[in-house]
């Protein structure tokens, strides 16, 4: 059996902060595409928000120096005053698996973005919306 510590994480495997870079530089150009949820993002640019997602999903995927976040806190303070819909929300989470696929990656990482789309919905999504 391997070391563990040689066992490389779903962050290593999916081809590091390169590879999450590419796929999130097309999750946003599919988000804004959509009028819909293009409106979320009029007044801000993407550009500083990917590189939060990214430290995110190297959160997600177990990358190497992954800052120390408190997901609940971090996520509801950053969508607190959208409004995001169940609706959008769910949208958005068919754009990201739309930009997996895209990229090829591997369907156990895939499950592994799922779960986390599921496990932090109640911190984006509006309590009134
Ligand atoms: C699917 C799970 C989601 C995650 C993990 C996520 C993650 C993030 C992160 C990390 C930030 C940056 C916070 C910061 O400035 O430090 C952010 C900001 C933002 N997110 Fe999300 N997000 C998600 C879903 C959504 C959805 C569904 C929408 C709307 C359709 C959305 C719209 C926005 C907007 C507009 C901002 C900028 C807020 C601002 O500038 O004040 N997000 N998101």
């Amino acid at each position: 059996m391997a070391d563990v510590a040689t066992v490389p994480s779903q962050w290593e495997r999916v081809g590091g902060a390169p590879a999450v870079r590419a796929v999130l530089d097309r999750f946003y150009v599919d988000m804004l595409a959509e009028p819909q949820l293009a409106a979320y993002f009029a007044d801000r640019s993407v550009d500083n928000i990917k590189p939060h997602l990214a430290e995110v999903l190297k959160v997600v995927l177990g990358g190497p120096g992954a800052k120390e976040l408190d997901l609940a806190a971090y996520l509801t303070g950053a969508h607190a005053n959208l409004g995001v819909s169940p609706e959008d929300y769910k949208r958005t989470g068919e754009v990201l698996l739309g930009a997996l696929d895209a990229f090829d990656v591997e369907a156990d990482i895939v499950s592994t973005i799922v779960a986390a789309l599921e496990a932090v919905a109640p911190y984006v999504i509006s309590p009134a919306a």
